[in-house]
């Protein structure tokens, strides 16, 4: 196999050789990074898989150093958070790099997926890159919420309370799973271990496994662009694809400067607004968890509020947690649902882009509700814009079809 030329002969070249006959090094560098042809018309949405991997690493390293002090005890979980943030060198440092690092993790991630929205990533070819990648989101969903429990704070206690509890609304296993989920008859010490013990070891895990996955189903049809067009159709004589260019040193340059800017505004956060404002750490979280007193109002974080203003919507215990469930898996079907012959936003018609702009407003909003106490008008408009999320979704293989689309460029448009 071919090795970089000016290295054949020299000690480098040699060693090189060496470990290439026992590992495939240069052929996958080559495959997956320095002769991975990735559209050149790539914008700034293109950005947020990279950031999401740079959270990945952070979660993971500033994640490894908490666990050196966190003590998974019902009696001891709160106060070493507490040490953690006044007596450990650098604690306050290493804490709020986390608990920042989960909602920038999720605000990226949504920004990532909307992307694909935008220009019909998950369409054919990428059904599996989707896919996978909803399995990622539904193991940091897990991820974050087992994470929120080991503070240990009131918010921690109650709100796992709440939604553990929705698990007993299913009929006949409910109550049983409660339990399983629990380890106990009632959130306790037991079910602080076992949700550090997944934290901390099996769904990161997954999420590593899940990524890897991602990438290499991702590299293997190659990426979409803006334009929604297959780069693979013009290929020069050497078979490189006319529209594309090397992911490294050409995108690895872009991605880094989005990579420093990003890295400015989340030390912005972590540094000046680390709670931001209660949004990212509850204010009710600074208690120790009191199971004899239950906080007003109980509201898990705002990644989760969505598709809890959808639970909340409906009166009824079970089918809140049914339309819920559903609300959060209806995005797998995408690849299915849109019938469109286009991929991009850029020539879709009117009813596609109506349709995605309701559905941006209508997940905000129901944001929103779900951090508002569920009486009155609240629940009336989560009823509302709960309507407007399902319809984006169920109405989609028909609003597609009869949507007048416009004719697809040849070749990716690019302004050098
Ligand atoms: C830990 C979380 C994730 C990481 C680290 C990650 C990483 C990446 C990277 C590096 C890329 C290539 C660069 C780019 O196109 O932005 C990518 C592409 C993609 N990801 Fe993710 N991803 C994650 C989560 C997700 C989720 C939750 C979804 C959707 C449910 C998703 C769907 C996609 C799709 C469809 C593409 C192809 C986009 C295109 O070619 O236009 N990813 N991902």
């Amino acid at each position: 196999m071919a090795r970089i030329e000016s290295e054949v002969g020299t000690r480098t070249g040699a060693f090189m050789k060496w470990i290439d006959d026992r590992f495939p090094y240069t052929e996958t560098m080559k495959y997956h990074v320095t002769e991975y042809y990735a559209s050149k018309n790539f914008n700034w949405w293109y950005i947020f898989g990279v950031l999401a991997m740079v959270m990945l690493v952070i979660q993971l390293v500033s994640g490894i150093f908490l666990t050196m002090n966190y003590k998974p005890s019902a009696d001891d979980a709160f106060a070493s958070v507490e040490y953690i943030m006044r007596d450990v060198e650098w604690g306050w440092l290493i804490r709020y790099m986390h608990s920042t690092g989960a909602s920038f993790f999720f605000i990226v991630v949504y920004l990532h997926m909307y992307r694909a929205m935008l220009y019909g990533s998950y369409k054919k070819p990428r059904e599996l890159v989707w896919i996978i990648g909803m399995l990622i989101f539904l193991v940091l969903f897990a991820e974050a919420f087992a994470g929120y429990l080991l503070p240990w704070g009131q918010m921690s206690y109650w709100g796992a309370q709440v939604i553990i509890s929705l698990f007993g609304a299913i009929p006949v296993v409910g109550e049983a799973l409660v339990e399983i989920i629990r380890g106990d008859y009632a959130i306790s010490d037991i079910t602080l271990n076992r949700f550090f013990a997944l934290h901390v070891i099996v769904l990161p895990l997954a999420l590593v496994g899940l990524v890897f996955v991602h990438i290499v189903a991702l590299h293997h049809v190659g990426s979409n662009n803006p334009d929604g067009v297959d780069i693979k159709d013009h290929k020069d004589a050497d078979g490189v694809p006319l529209d594309g260019i090397a992911f490294h040193p050409y995108h690895t340059t872009k991605d880094l400067v989005g990579i420093i800017v990003f890295l400015m505004i989340f030390s912005a956060v972590m540094f000046f607004a680390p709670d931001m404002g209660g949004y990212f750490l509850e204010h009710a979280n600074f208690e120790a968890a009191n199971v004899m007193a239950t906080p007003e109002h109980i509201a898990p974080v705002w990644y989760f509020t969505p598709f809890y203003a959808i639970l909340r919507a409906v009166p009824d215990k079970l089918w809140g947690a049914v339309l819920m469930g559903a609300s959060v898996m209806l995005p797998m079907f995408l690849p299915w649902l849109d019938r469109a012959r286009v991929k991009s936003i850029r020539y879709r018609g009117w009813i596609y882009k109506t349709a995605l702009g309701l559905f941006a407003v209508s997940f905000c909003t129901l944001g929103w509700l779900g951090m508002q106490p569920a009486d009155g008008i609240y629940v009336l408009m989560a009823q509302f814009f709960s309507a407007i999320y399902f319809a984006f979704f169920l109405a989609m293989p028909y609003y597609t079809t009869i949507d007048k689309t416009k004719p697809v460029p040849d070749r990716v448009t690019y302004h050098g």
